[in-house]
């Protein structure tokens, strides 16, 4: 058992239908700690650095549309950002949210209850969750800002810009 922090993204689907609320309970229940939160307007470049891996992919062009919200309306071109904290919550959540593809979810998982896939092929799996821990802390360095977060485990600078903390690069 140890201690970790791991990304949520409630993605621009989600936000559309109305079930963030529902996604929230969800993970409330699992007594994971929320750390941090925020709505992101999410840039060009920050979805391209978010997928990086997935970069050589056929998908990846629909895939940054998608959560840049593109696919959802201006309305919707967002996403919800929050860091949870807690013992194995890597693991946790990527239990909760469940297969990548919701038609390969369990029915009970939160992609398998509100996710799908259109007719166009695209997944609209309403939620993304860290897969590792060094993808964990990648995604909360690249989100977030020390300051932005109510408990801290990855290392800050001493030297503040702004009056404000930053993190470390490794
Ligand atoms: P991936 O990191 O493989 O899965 P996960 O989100 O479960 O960690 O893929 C990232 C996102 O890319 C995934 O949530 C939805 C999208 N995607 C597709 O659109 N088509 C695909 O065939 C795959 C594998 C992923």
């Amino acid at each position: 058992m140890s201690l970790q922090q791991t990304l949520v993204l409630i993605k621009p689907d989600a936000l559309q239908r109305g079930v963030a609320g529902h996604i929230i309970n969800r993970l409330a229940h699992a007594h994971l700690r929320m750390v941090g939160a925020k709505v992101v307007k999410v840039s060009e470049k920050l979805a391209r650095e978010h997928y990086k891996s997935l970069s050589d992919k056929p998908f990846f062009e629909e895939l940054i549309k998608y959560i840049r919200g593109r696919l959802h309306g201006e309305e919707h071109s967002g996403v919800l950002a929050i860091v949870y904290q807690g013992e194995d919550v890597i693991a946790k959540v990527r239990e909760i949210a469940g297969a990548t593809n919701p038609e390969q979810a369990h029915p009970k998982s939160l992609r398998g209850a509100y996710g799908r896939v259109t007719t166009k092929g695209q997944i609209e799996n309403v939620i993304h969750a860290s897969s590792d821990p060094q993808e964990a802390e990648r995604e909360i360095k690249l989100w977030f800002s020390p300051y932005e977060l109510t408990h801290v485990i990855f290392p800050v600078k001493s030297v503040s810009r702004n009056g404000k903390k930053d993190w470390r690069l490794k």
